[in-house]
């Protein structure tokens, strides 16, 4: 929160930010760069204990499961109530796939994916929807990923659930246009987090990418910019698309990626 380039971030201040999956990884990150940008913020996870880390950031947290629809409306209403307004979402919370070729996946583990990281999505989309419409001013930001566009062996349920994203991003902005809200979706390369580790461990990791043979230097080289990203490299990007300058962008798809995506 003390480097120079989180100061220059836009003024927050008045401004009330909900983050789902707020407790770990890229929607910590994002959350604890809302509130050093002054913006009353809270944090939406499951889970619980890595919720209680983050009051000494003045971040509120929030229990919830973003698969369950009454509990999403209640926390949703339940925030632009108490705060008496909600400006910005950005739904984050997600799982990852365990690696399993689609001869082999079952209906179970589809299901647990597809939940979270599609139908979660549609539910908060459209809590946040429902109160920013008739304010007439907010920002949606999605969290999909560079597999909405790149494919990875073995995370059907994962690529599918992202690319929905993308076009749930699309279709929402449409129907909000005139309303002045925007709805875009953040698609994070290959980043840093528990959620990465969970994904590239084990025998996983050889099939992380069809490019690379289970070599991660090899797939760090795989990034144009030479790393893998940090939860801290998706902060500017996703306050810049809260932020009033981006009024005229909706509809889109931003890919962080250090590259990736173009190669
Ligand atoms: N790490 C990467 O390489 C990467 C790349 C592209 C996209 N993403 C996406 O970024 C987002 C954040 O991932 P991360 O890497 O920071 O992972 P992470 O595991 O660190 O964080 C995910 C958070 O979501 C929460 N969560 C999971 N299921 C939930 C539910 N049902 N309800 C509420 N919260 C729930 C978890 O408790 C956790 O705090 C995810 O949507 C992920 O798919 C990550």
């Amino acid at each position: 929160m003390t480097s120079p380039e989180r100061a220059a971030h836009p003024d927050f201040r008045g401004r009330v930010a909900l983050i789902t999956g707020g407790a770990s990884g890229i929607g910590r990150a994002i959350a604890e760069g809302f509130a050093a940008a002054g913006a009353t913020t809270v944090a939406a996870d499951l889970n619980e204990a890595a919720l209680a880390e983050l009051a000494p950031a003045g971040i509120e947290a929030v229990p919830l499961d973003v698969t369950d629809e009454a509990q999403v409306d209640r926390t949703f209403a339940g925030v632009a109530d108490r705060h008496g307004r909600l400006d910005v979402v950005v739904n984050c919370a997600g799982v990852v796939s365990r690696k399993i070729p689609v001869t082999e996946l079952d209906v179970a583990e589809w299901n647990r994916v597809i939940d979270v990281d599609l139908f979660g999505v549609f539910l908060c989309s459209r809590a946040a929807a429902r109160i920013l419409q008739p304010a007439g001013s907010g920002r949606i930001i999605n969290v999909s990923s560079i597999t909405s566009k790149i494919p990875r062996l073995n995370m059907a349920a994962y690529c599918v659930a992202k690319a929905g994203v993308v076009q749930l991003t699309k279709v929402l902005a449409l129907e909000l246009a005139k309303s002045g809200v925007t709805v875009n979706a953040l698609c994070p390369g290959g980043t840093v987090t528990p959620l990465l580790e969970e994904s590239t461990s084990g025998d996983g990791r050889a099939d992380m990418d069809y490019r690379v043979a289970g070599d991660t230097s090899v797939y760090r080289m795989g990034v144009p910019r030479g790393r893998l990203a940090t939860p801290d490299d998706h902060v500017g990007p996703t306050l810049f698309l809260a932020s009033d300058a981006a009024a005229h962008m909706t509809g889109q798809a931003v890919f962080v990626d250090g590259g990736e995506s173009v190669v």
